[in-house]
């Protein structure tokens, strides 16, 4: 294995901590960009309370409201023209993955001249890599992407149909403010897709890395099983608190370098699912929810070992050897099972994505 990690974001993880949000701003600014999605943090009141304590703690504000899921790249332009008009020195995103990505390349955008869409890769030939940004400050209302505590940012062009990322240093957010009662509202189909994604991210590098990895691969059994269990108790029960906690704290690990460290995977199932929602702006979990298990379907047969690995550790079957290819396929199929039991049922989406789903599904 060789691997360098590096992840500098300060985690602060705890019910109620939202209430710490002014105090732990006031150390980086005193004018913030609270950038937002739809109006969920305001239906939540969680807007009005980020705003209370910072207010006691002398940091001003000023909104970007509007933050669309798969967010645009003319809401990055617009929310970076914000800052700079209002002379905000730090930004401060309220919401889920899409809020917090979109903030991200707002804070880069303050000290670019150039259009904030040169940042993300979509195949020009010279991306241009950010070293700079005003100090972002996450505090997520859903678990999923892990955006909250990782230099990773996916935004859509609605003009072009792309949807890229950039991952730079400078976009590692300060401060993850992360207070799980904020997820206690999201909906059930949401919360099911943030399952789906935390658990992709773990499964890419799982499948599709470099093998050798024995710790690595435990890291990820652990992240899936937990999903999995605290998971189907968080949809159950959206007040439970405790559920709420274990799968954000999931969602934080599957994505911040740790669990992939060494393993060189690539991210096969999130390429092919960003084009997805570019051409037909699908929640990016649902999306997953029809890629994975077909991707996996077709590389079990190219690397059934892994795969054998999977349902034996996930599901508990039994597997004659490393190339039992039955086994790894009821491994697969008892996962998509699980996905269906929380409600991310492909074929109900099928009609709506048409050929897309079709192509590469059948
Ligand atoms: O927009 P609002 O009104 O806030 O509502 C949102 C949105 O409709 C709602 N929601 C969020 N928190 C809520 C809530 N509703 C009620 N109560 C709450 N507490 O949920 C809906 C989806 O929100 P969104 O932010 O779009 O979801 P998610 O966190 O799944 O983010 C998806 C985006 O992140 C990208 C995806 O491609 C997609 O664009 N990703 C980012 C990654 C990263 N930066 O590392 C990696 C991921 O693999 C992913 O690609
Ligand atoms: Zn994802």
């Amino acid at each position: 294995m060789k691997f360098e990690y590096y992840n500098p974001t300060r985690l602060i993880f705890a019910a109620g901590a939202l209430a710490r949000l002014g105090e732990v701003a006031s150390q980086h600014g005193k004018r913030a960009l609270l950038v937002t999605g739809g109006g969920s943090v305001k239906r939540s009141g969680v807007f009005d309370r980020a705003v209370a304590s910072l207010k006691l703690a002398g940091v001003s504000t000023v909104e970007c409201s509007g933050v669309e899921p798969n967010p645009r790249i003319t809401t990055v332009r617009r929310g970076a023209r914000i800052a700079r008009d209002e002379g905000c020195d730090v930004i401060i995103a309220l919401g889920g993955g899409s809020t917090m990505d979109a903030a991200k390349v707002m804070a880069a955008a303050f000290y670019y001249d150039g259009d904030p869409w040169d940042m993300i890769y979509h195949g020009q030939p010279k991306p241009y890599v950010p070293t700079r940004a005003l100090p972002v400050i996450t505090v997520p209302t859903l678990a999923a992407t892990g955006s909250e505590m990782n230099m990773g940012s996916v935004i859509s062009n609605e003009e072009t149909k792309e949807k890229s990322f950039v991952q730079a240093k400078c976009l590692y957010p300060v401060i993850a403010l992360v207070d799980p009662e904020l997820t206690m509202s999201v909906p059930q189909d949401q919360t099911a897709y943030g399952i789906c994604d935390i658990i992709t991210h773990v499964t890419e590098g799982y499948f599709n890395g470099v093998d050798g990895t024995p710790i690595q691969d435990r890291f990820a059994e652990g992240v899936i099983l937990t999903a999995m269990e605290y998971g189907l108790k968080a949809l159950e029960d959206g007040t439970n608190l405790d559920a709420r906690a274990q799968v954000q704290w999931a969602s934080i690990v599957a994505l911040n370098g740790w669990v992939n460290a060494g393993t060189n995977g690539g991210f096969p199932v999130h390429m092919i699912e960003h084009t997805l929602s570019a051409y037909h702006d699908i929640t990016h979990g649902a999306g997953l929810s029809v890629v994975n298990p077909a991707w996996m379907r077709f590389a079990a047969r190219h690397r059934p070992e892994k795969f054998v690995q999977f349902a034996q550790r996930i599901f508990g079957l039994k597997g004659k050897g490393p190339d039992d290819l039955a086994c790894a396929m009821e491994g697969i199929d008892r996962f998509e099972g699980f996905l269906r039991s929380t409600g991310c049922d492909p074929p109900v989406r099928a009609e709506d994505w048409g050929r897309a789903y079709d192509t590469i599904c059948q």
